[in-house]
């Protein structure tokens, strides 16, 4: 089967590929609808800046949600909109889509994603497991025997995998990825501090004073924010001090670091005594967390490193698998192909 299209389709970013011209975008996984409507006003950039400003009668909406396929209708309104974008599907009668799905997705929500991708008009599609792409891009010799560990740090899910002669020797996974560390700010300066902010302040918050190491964070450094101060019920700048950040990133951190030396412990001892030379590798657009290698090589012991571009690393893996689907066989997670009465 030839694919001309790839998607990396996530729970907070959408990327595409074309098989020619290799990734060419990269977008916001947000639409946003009018209310009674099924055509989505826009899209993309323009959709994710209307978050937390829309009207009445209007709402953002994302096709996924932690990690897998929430919404079968927006995912084909999302496919659409690419397709619609994509010179390579433009000029094509009948083209084939490629698209990444999460391993621990159940299979309706696999079968779902499949049909989404037909209903926006695809001849046929197929799925691959989000965390070998992300290794392919992150440049990992996925068919060698010495085993690899990729920890995928997304948005939405975290996933770690022991990868050892093209197949998964060992995975583990968390149901919610960094956006989690989003919802924790706003709790706790809402219940601590009684200031209201919105996802995009609580998640520049999380960008600006997050760690993966507490104890070597620096502790006297303050954030300006603006929220709405709920004693006064008025807009106020006020200014964030690092704990409640360190705090709420530290309850993620913990899970991450635990899931990945649960994974080595389950991996047979062999595979597990590669890792010493090769160490982890880190991908997913949340592998730049400052110190989050440090930490995760740290509690496994072994050398951990961030891939080159990892919030790319899925998208451009997608890619390769596109050009030689055949040598990631065993990547592949199914297939559905549009029936002609
Ligand atoms: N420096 C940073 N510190 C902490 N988090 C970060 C940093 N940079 C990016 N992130 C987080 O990484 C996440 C985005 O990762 P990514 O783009 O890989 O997710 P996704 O592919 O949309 O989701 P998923 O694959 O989980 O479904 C967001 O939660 C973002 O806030
Ligand atoms: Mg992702």
């Amino acid at each position: 089967m030839r694919c001309d299209i790839g998607i990396d389709l996530g729970t907070q970013s959408v990327r595409m590929a074309e098989l020619k011209s290799g990734p060419v975008m990269s977008a916001p996984a947000a639409l946003a609808f009018r209310e009674g409507n099924n055509s989505p006003i826009c899209a993309g950039e323009i959709a994710q800046r209307l978050v937390g400003r829309t009207c009445e009668g209007v709402s953002v909406c994302y096709p996924l949600r932690d990690g897998v396929l929430e919404n079968n209708l927006y995912a084909a309104r999302m496919f659409q909109w690419l397709f619609k974008r994509s010179e390579g599907v433009n000029t094509r009668r009948r083209f084939g889509a490629m698209i990444t799905c999460a391993p621990f997705a159940r299979p309706v929500q696999k079968e779902a994603m499949l049909t989404a991708a037909i209903d926006a008009g695809a001849a046929e599609a197929v799925l691959v497991r989000s965390d070998a792409a992300a290794a392919v891009g992150a440049g990992l010799d996925l068919n060698s025997p010495e085993a690899k560990l990729l920890v995928d740090v997304g948005a939405g899910k975290i996933t770690a995998t022991l990868f050892t002669f093209g197949r998964v020797a060992a995975f583990g996974y968390l149901p919610y990825g960094l956006n989690r560390i989003d919802d924790r700010v706003r709790r706790i300066l809402r219940s601590d501090y009684g200031y209201r902010v919105g996802a995009a302040c609580a998640e520049e918050i999380k960008l600006t004073l997050g760690s993966a190491m507490p104890d070597k964070a620096p502790r006297d450094v303050l954030m300006h924010a603006t929220g709405i101060s709920m004693a006064q019920r008025m807009p106020v700048n006020f200014d964030v001090e690092t704990k409640p950040v360190l705090d709420a990133c530290e309850d993620v951190v913990a899970e991450l670091a635990r899931l990945c030396c649960t994974v080595i412990d389950n991996a047979p001892e062999e595979l597990a005594a590669d890792l010493n030379d090769a160490g982890a590798v880190l991908t997913g657009g949340g592998a730049v967390m400052t110190e989050l290698d440090r930490r995760i090589g740290q509690a496994l012991g072994i050398p951990c490193r961030v891939a080159d571009a990892p919030e790319s690393c899925a998208i451009r893996g997608l890619h390769r698998i596109m050009e030689d689907p055949n040598a990631y066989r065993a990547m592949l997670q199914g297939q559905q192909t549009r029936q002609v009465w």
